[in-house]
Order: C-alpha cells, then structure tokens, then sequence
C-alpha cells in the first residue's frame, strides 16, 4: 500500500527511528545508495516561498540518483485551473512521489486520496513535518537517544512548526512543551492526538502559556518566526501580542545547563529570538540545515521502499 508523509503522526515511533537511523547512515556515506537510480523523478511543487525545503530536495533527489523536477504553483495550472486530485493523476503516471508545499492541509489530502504514489507534505498551514525528522536526527546528535528528552517550543504555539512538534515528539516518546498566548494555542484536536501518542511512546504534552514554565529544565529549546507565511496581514499585531515570547539569554537560562537552542530558519532576530541567543554556542541551527538533506533522503528512500 503506497505510504504517504502528510503530518509527523504518519510513522510509528519505530518507523520514524528507522528513518533516523537510514538519515545517519545517509549522511556518513552520501552517495552511497542510489535507491532513484534510473533515474526515477520526483515532483517538488511549491505555493510558497523556500530556500532550505528547495535546495534540500533538488539536491537530495540528485544525490539518489534522481531526477527532481521543481515547480512553482504560478507558473502551473494546479491552483488554477486543475484540482490537487486531478494533478495527482497526472503526475502518477510520470513520477515515483509527489513532494507540496502548501497552505491547506486538506489540499494535501486530497492530493494523497487514492494516489499511488507517496504524497509528501514540504510545509503547510498545520505541519512542517520533514523539517521535524531533521530536528530529531539533529536532536540526536547533539544529545543522544529521543525518548525522555524534553523539548520546550516558544511562541507561536498554533504554528506548523508547533504542532509538528507535538506530534513529532510524541512519537519519539519526549516530553513536549509549548509555551503560547491562549489565542495562539495549537488545535485541541492536535493537542489530543499528541497526547495518545505519548501515552503509547512514553512520552507526554503540556501546553502552557507561560515561556518560563515551558523552558525549565528543558534539554531543547525552540522557537520559530511569529509571523508564518500567509499571516503577513497579521504582522503588527504578532508583534505585540508574542512580544512576551522572545527567546532571550534570560528566558535560556531556565532551561538545563546543556541545553540547546533550535529554529528551523528563516528567524527574525530581535523579534522571536536575540542574536545572542540565535548566533551563541548552545545554537544548533546550521546542523539542522544540513540535516533537512539527510533526513529528506531517507524519508524518500523509505517511503518508495515501503510502497
Ligand atoms: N525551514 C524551512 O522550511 O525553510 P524554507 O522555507 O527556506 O524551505
Ligand atoms: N512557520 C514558518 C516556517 C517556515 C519554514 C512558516 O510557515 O512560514
């Protein structure tokens, strides 16, 4: 049955170890396996702007010895003309897997619904899931085995980044705190489906709206831009109501003593983290680059192998 990666919940807490492990192995050895050799091609469409998710595929793609093909929505008729459905049945039969950045979630269900190859989710409005398996393969070589680590994010707790998160982490079996405004919690429906998760892995899930009560203690502090693509309009107020969320040198300073700080770029310094804090020795932020090219490899990798 042709697996998709639409939301961090996708994998078992096993699958998503497998993929880890498969990323390490990727990356100690980076042309070694050719698993698109043919070359096989891979559709990476994007809706909204990307440097890292970008690059990061084309060049893994390459790397498999694959064909990416890059598409940007505007110059294509899906968002247009063509539905994500009647889009899917097109490139089906031309590609081995469908890679979208988006806005809706739903759109990507409806990409993934009935198509027989692997649908992957490169960002929407909910989740940013492929980012989340390079934060934990970055998480893993920083500070070691996933389970029982507590990961503290800060800001804007209805986020993509957030509530991949949530479930992420949950099913790596950590203590996943998020710190918001009440108005920017993540979905209750999100927060509960995180919760069995960790109920299953060991794990667990607080949501609070206090940085301080998030951030004690924590081995991993993360935080992300307070104004998300498609919420420019929203900008000023972001600004002041997450004004309190500011990952700073004193916020930092709560969490354990060799704790490190992530952000899966591009930040605004000054606004959801200082420079200090973003450009100081605890900042892992260039490892978790790198890591979207391993981690999206192996995610690749495994989704074609699993189909
Ligand atoms: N982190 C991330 O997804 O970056 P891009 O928007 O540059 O792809
Ligand atoms: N939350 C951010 C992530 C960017 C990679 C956004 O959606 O714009």
């Amino acid at each position: 049955m042709t697996r998709h990666f639409l939301r961090d919940d996708d994998l078992t807490q096993a699958e998503q170890s497998a993929i880890l492990d498969l990323a390490a192995r990727m990356k100690a050895d980076r042309w070694g396996e050719k698993p698109l050799a043919g070359p096989q091609s891979v559709a990476v469409i994007f809706d909204k702007s990307s440097t890292r998710t970008r690059v990061s595929f084309h060049v893994g793609i390459s790397d498999l010895g694959g064909s990416p093909l890059v598409i940007t929505t505007a110059n294509s008729q899906l968002g247009g003309k063509e539905t994500p459905s009647d889009t899917a049945r097109v490139l089906e039969r031309m590609v081995s897997a469908i890679v979208w950045r988006t806005y809706a979630q739903s759109g990507l269900e409806e990409m993934a619904e009935g198509t027989r190859v692997p649908v992957v989710n490169a960002l929407s409005d909910d989740f940013h899931p492929c980012q989340l398996l390079a934060d934990l393969l970055t998480i893993r070589e920083h500070r070691g085995a996933l389970a029982g680590q507590t990961v503290a994010f800060v800001g804007d707790g209805a986020s993509n980044m957030a509530q991949s998160y949530l479930l992420a982490g949950a099913t790596a079996g950590m203590h996943v705190r998020v710190a918001a405004p009440a108005a920017f919690s993540p979905e209750a429906v999100v927060v509960s489906d995180a919760e069995r998760r960790a109920a299953e892995t060991g794990g667990s899930v607080l949501v609070v709206t206090d940085p301080v009560a998030a951030v004690a203690d924590a081995d991993v502090v993360v935080t992300d831009t307070w104004v998300s693509m498609g919420k420019e309009d929203e900008k000023q107020s972001r600004l002041e109501t997450f004004a309190g969320y500011r990952v700073d040198d004193e916020l930092l300073a709560h969490a354990a003593d060799d704790a490190v700080f992530m952000h899966c770029l591009p930040a605004d310094r000054g606004y959801e983290v200082t420079a200090e804090v973003i450009d100081g020795p605890r900042s892992i932020i260039w490892d978790e680059a790198e890591n979207r090219l391993h981690a999206q490899k192996a995610l690749l990798a495994w989704l074609l192998a699993a189909a």
